[in-house]
């Protein structure tokens, strides 16, 4: 099908979508077209609109949306693949546990062996667990470089096989990661699942993308297929493997199988493959107004939480998620004026007051906690812009992680924040030598019922009592035009 009638066909489709069945269509297209076809007679020659309508075909039954394709969509939708194997699977079970809704969330951990008897009987909190096909009866399994590696793409012909109803997404991902799937449920629902549709997200490192490619969903982060595009992803996976036995990477693999039918990367902020080492909380406290999506290389980071291991840590996160999705991890800035302090709140995670007045055009810069991926390599490392790590008494925060989250009697959500240690740094003399050092703690109130809206910033405000040993920030809609600085 050319270009040029596939933009006439989103054009009508976007009309009638809009219809409460669908098959109205059939009956007002055959007029439609016949109006179309006039229009494009005296027209065909000044005016290309008319030619991608005329090239509108009839829809043929398939065509006629009825509720069930065209509902908003739900988790029930949503069909995880979740590489395992059976080396990694006992310590990292508890990652998945830790996201996964028994009986609601739908898929498999995919295992590259049947389960010996210590993993069995298998957990409820688990997946159902699926076997791989063995690639090894693959035409082009001789000429294969790395087996592993094309069992993990295989996966997806294996989940398309197992032939689950209902479906209109697929996620890859591994067994390290962590999903937070409400906000996964309303990033999917802008997209059209009807179409052949590939969301996902780049490493944090410029080498892993340079390296692979800036149009490579990476697996651990988890990336997303549409139902049709794994139908026909599909339909030439193994030719496309043989066509690519070179590569070592399965994402690699995949993203040059669908770049070869045509379709290219939907990036999305909250998908995050941390390919970074030692401490990541200055990332996570800057985290971009996007949904959070997932996280992932839980082994290669320090615990998230300073006082806690990786699994407590990941369960704490949980407790957060579990009551308010939409604002995890955004940063949310305001101002107490009269000590000149910043407050950079990442909900449900922790909180910065620095003892100065600083833009969010520079708050939003992650402080560059962690380390990069590649260890011996030069700057710059990072797909994003940092700031680094100072002694500067101006610069440098009070630092406070989620201490619990709770309802308050009037029904808003209040998460508390303790500091983890001492700055051991002097006052900020700049700005008159307010110090912080007194808190310990910060309460933020949220609204219980209202999920933070998609990609629209929040604003706040500080409650403070000068001499006392709590801060309290209340979140609220931005004030139209509002400057945050
Ligand atoms: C609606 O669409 C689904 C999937 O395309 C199909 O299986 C079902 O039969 C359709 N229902 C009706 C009433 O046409
Ligand atoms: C999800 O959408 C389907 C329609 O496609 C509907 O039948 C089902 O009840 C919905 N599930 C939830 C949990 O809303
Ligand atoms: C899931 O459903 C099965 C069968 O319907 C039931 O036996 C099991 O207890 C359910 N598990 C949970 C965690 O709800
Ligand atoms: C800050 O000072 C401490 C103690 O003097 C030192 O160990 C640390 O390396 C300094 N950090 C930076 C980023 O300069
Ligand atoms: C806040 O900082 C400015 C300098 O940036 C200073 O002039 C002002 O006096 C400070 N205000 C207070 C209340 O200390």
């Amino acid at each position: 099908m050319s270009s040029t009638s596939i933009v006439g066909m989103n054009i009508v489709q976007k009309k009638f979508q809009q219809l409460p069945t669908g098959c109205l269509f059939k009956f007002i297209a055959i007029p439609g077209l016949i109006l179309f076809s006039f229009y494009a007679l005296f027209f065909i020659h000044t005016d290309n609109q008319s030619l991608d309508l005329i090239s509108l075909p009839f829809p043929k039954s398939s065509d006629c949306r009825n509720s069930s394709t065209n509902s908003p969509t739900n988790l029930s939708h949503i069909g995880f693949i979740v590489i395992g194997s059976l080396n990694s699977w006992k310590h990292r079970k508890a990652y998945t546990a830790s996201w996964w809704r028994p009986n609601v969330t739908r898929g498999y951990v995919f295992l590259d062996k049947e389960p010996t008897q210590e993993f069995l009987p298998w957990p409820s909190t688990s997946p159902p667990y699926q076997i791989n096909y063995d690639i090894t009866k693959l035409r082009a399994y001789p000429k294969i470089v790395s087996p592993v590696q094309v069992r993990m793409v295989h996966s997806i012909l294996d989940m398309y096989r197992v032939g689950d109803k209902g479906l209109r997404w697929f996620i890859m991902c591994d067994d390290d990661t962590l999903f937070f799937v409400d906000n996964l449920v309303e990033v999917l629902q802008k997209y059209d699942h009807t179409k052949y549709i590939y969301v996902g997200g780049n490493s944090e490192s410029i080498k892993s993308n340079a390296r692979f490619s800036f149009d490579m969903g990476f697996g651990g982060a988890g990336y997303a297929l549409s139902y049709p595009l794994v139908e026909a992803l599909s339909k030439n996976l193994d030719d496309c493997i043989e066509r690519y036995h070179y590569l070592y990477v399965s994402d690699h693999m995949a993203q040059s199988c669908l770049a070869d039918i045509g379709v290219s990367l939907n990036l999305e902020k909250g998908i995050h493959q941390i390919d970074l080492h030692s401490d990541i909380s200055g990332l996570l406290s800057s985290h971009p107004q996007s949904p959070l999506l997932s996280l992932h290389h839980f082994d290669v980071i320090d615990p998230l939480f300073p006082s806690k291991d990786r699994y407590e840590s990941i369960k704490h996160l949980m407790k957060a998620a579990k009551v308010d999705q939409s604002r995890m991890l955004q940063q949310t800035i305001c101002y107490q004026r009269e000590t000149n302090w910043s407050f950079s709140v990442s909900w449900g995670y922790s909180t910065h007051i620095y003892e100065s007045i600083i833009p969010r055009s520079i708050l939003r810069k992650p402080l560059e906690t962690f380390r990069p991926w590649a260890r011996r390599s030069r700057p710059p490392h990072f797909m994003f812009n940092t700031r680094w790590l100072t002694n500067n008494s101006c610069e440098t925060p009070h630092v406070f992680f989620l201490k619990s989250v709770e309802y308050t009697p009037d029904n808003q959500v209040l998460t508390t924040y303790v500091r983890s240690s001492p700055r051991n740094l002097p006052p900020c003399s700049a700005t008159g030598s307010h110090s912080a050092d007194p808190i310990s703690r910060i309460q933020v109130f949220s609204p219980s019922s209202t999920r933070k809206r998609y990609e629209v910033i929040e604003c706040c405000d500080v409650e403070y009592e000068v001499e006392t040993n709590a801060a309290g920030v209340k979140m609220r809609s931005c004030m139209k035009d509002e400057v945050i600085a």
